[in-house]
C-alpha cells in the first residue's frame, strides 16, 4: 500500500503518534504546503486574463485555513451569514465575495446589502424580494442550465431534480423584473454540481453559459461554477483530473467569447473540494475489535459526527494504518469494516475494506479529508467536535482550532 502521508511527509516533523498525543483523538490535520499548491494550480489555470478564482467556503470554513486561501489570492463564495462573517474576520473584503443564496429570508438578503456584498439569487421571487429592498441596486442571477453533474445525487445541483436556480426559459421574466425595480445585472452564475474528473463536460456548461450571457449585454462577470474533483482513490491510483488541457481548452473558449461579447468580462470559477480536501487528514483511534457474523468490526472514534461524507453519500476515503506503537513489522491484510462510535448501524467509514492488520490502539487515518470533513461535523449523540491543527511550512504543528468541550454544549443554553 502506498502511503500519501509519507510520500508528502504530510505530517512534517511530527508523526501521527505524536500529534494524537499531544491534541487528542480524533484529531483534524492540515498541511499547509498541499493547501497552497491547489491554490496555485488553480490560480494559474487558465491564461484568459481576468480570470478569479472564488473559493467555496462552504467545503471548509477554518480561520485560518480562509487566511491562507486568501494570501494565494483567492476570493469566496458564501452562502449564509455565518459563513460572511467568518470571511471577513479571515479578511476578505466585501467586494471579494459573492453571495449565493438559497431561500433566504428578507432579513437575510438586508445583511448581505448591508455589508455591501453582492447577492445571486437563484428565483424569480426572491429576485423580487431583492427588487423590492433594494431597487436600483445591483444583482447577480443563478440560473440552471439544464444539467448537472456529480458524484451522487444529492450534489447536483442543476438539471430537472433539483432546487437550484432559475431555468433558462425564464430569462424574459427576469429582464422584466429588472427593469421593474431598475437593477443592474451585473453577473451570471452556474454550478452543476459536484465533484467531476474530466474537464469537457464542464467546458461544455460553461459554453452554454456564455451562449446565455450574449442575451445580457452590460454583464461585469460570469461565474461558471465549481464541482472540480480530486481523486479519491489514491490507492488505486487514481488519475488527477487533467488540468493543463482543460484549462487550455477553457482559455480559448472564453478568449474568444470575450472578443465577440465585445466588453470585458471577469471569469469566476467556484471550487470548494479541489482547494482544501487533499490538506486534510483526519485521525483517529482503534478501540476495540470485534467479529459479528461474517463481519470483522474496526470500532474507532471516528462516527459520523466527525464525518459525514461516507454516510450521506457513500462516499471512499483511503485509509492508512498506523501500528501504535510504530512498526516496521509488515503485517498480513485483512477485510475489515470501519465503523465509529455513533449510535447507528450506518455508522460506517469504509466497508468490508481490505487494510493492513489491524490491533486496538492504532491510529487510523482518513485521507482526503478537508472538504467536507469538520464543515459537515456535528453533536450528535452529544460527541464533541475534534480539535484541528495546521502543519506549516517548515514542518511545525499549530492548533487552529481548540477541541470542543463538554461546557461548549451548554453555550446556548446560559
Ligand atoms: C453553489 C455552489 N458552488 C460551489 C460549490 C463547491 O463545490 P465543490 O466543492 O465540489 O467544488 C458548491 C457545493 O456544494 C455549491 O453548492
Amino acid at each position: 500500500m502506498n502511503y500519501y502521508t509519507k510520500e508528502t511527509n504530510f505530517y512534517g516533523n511530527l508523526s501521527p503518534e505524536k500529534l494524537i498525543e499531544r491534541y487528542g483523538s480524533p484529531l483534524y490535520v492540515y498541511n499547509e504546503s498541499i493547501l497552497r499548491e491547489r491554490c496555485k494550480e488553480l490560480t494559474s489555470f487558465v491564461s484568459y486574463p481576468d480570470f478569479k478564482v472564488n473559493y467555496s467556503c462552504k467545503a471548509n470554513s477554518n480561520l485560518s485555513l480562509l487566511k491562507i486561501i486568501h494570501q494565494e489570492g483567492l476570493h469566496a463564495d458564501a452562502i449564509s451569514p455565518g459563513e460572511v462573517h467568518v470571511l471577513l474576520k479571515a479578511g476578505f473584503k466585501p467586494k471579494e465575495i459573492l453571495y449565493i443564496s438559497n431561500n433566504i429570508s428578507k432579513e437575510e438578503m438586508e445583511y448581505v446589502i448591508a455589508h455591501g456584498i453582492l447577492l445571486s439569487v437563484d428565483s424569480l421571487s426572491q429576485l423580487e424580494q431583492y427588487g423590492r429592498l433594494n431597487p436600483g441596486g445591483n444583482i447577480a442571477i443563478r440560473l440552471n442550465p439544464g444539467f448537472g453533474i456529480g458524484h451522487h445525487k444529492n450534489v447536483i445541483t442543476a438539471g430537472e431534480n433539483t432546487k437550484f436556480g432559475i431555468g433558462l426559459e425564464n430569462i424574459p421574466h427576469i429582464k422584466q423584473i429588472a427593469k421593474k425595480f431598475n437593477l443592474k445585472i451585473m453577473g451570471l452564475n452556474q454550478h452543476l454540481g459536484s465533484l467531476f474528473m474530466k474537464g469537457d463536460i464542464f467546458i461544455e456548461g460553461a459554453n452554454l453559459l456564455l451562449k446565455v450571457a450574449d442575451s445580457f449585454p452590460h454583464l461585469d462577470f460570469v461565474d461558471i461554477g465549481g464541482g472540480f474533483g480530486i481523486p479519491y482513490q489514491k490507492q488505486d491510483n487514481e488519475p488527477r483530473l487533467e488540468l493543463i488541457e482543460f484549462g487550455n481548452k477553457l482559455s480559448e473558449m472564453l478568449t474568444k467569447w470575450a472578443q465577440d461579447y465585445g466588453k470585458n468580462v471577469k471569469v469566476m470559477i467556484e471550487p470548494g473540494r479541489y482547494i482544501v480536501a487533499e490538506c486534510g487528514v483526519l485521525l483517529g483511534s482503534v478501540h476495540n475489535i470485534k467479529q459479528n457474523h461474517s463481519t470483522r468490526y474496526i470500532g474507532t472514534d471516528l462516527g459520523f459526527n466527525v464525518l459525514a461524507r461516507p454516510m450521506l453519500y457513500d462516499s471512499h476515503h483511503d485509509i492508512e494504518i498506523y501500528k501504535n506503537p510504530p512498526s516496521c513489522k509488515f503485517d498480513p491484510h485483512e477485510k475489515v469494516t470501519v465503523v465509529g462510535n455513533i449510535c447507528e448501524s450506518g455508522d460506517i467509514i469504509a466497508k468490508e475494506r481490505l487494510l493492513p492488520k489491524v490491533d486496538e490502539g492504532d491510529i487510523i487515518g482518513i485521507m482526503d479529508a478537508g472538504a467536507y470533513g469538520y464543515s459537515m461535523s456535528s453533536n450528535y449523540n452529544n460527541r464533541l467536535r475534534p480539535a484541528e491543527i495546521l502543519i506549516d511550512l517548515e514542518g511545525k504543528d499549530r492548533l487552529i482550532r481548540r477541541r470542543e468541550t463538554l461546557e461548549d454544549l451548554m453555550n446556548c443554553f446560559n
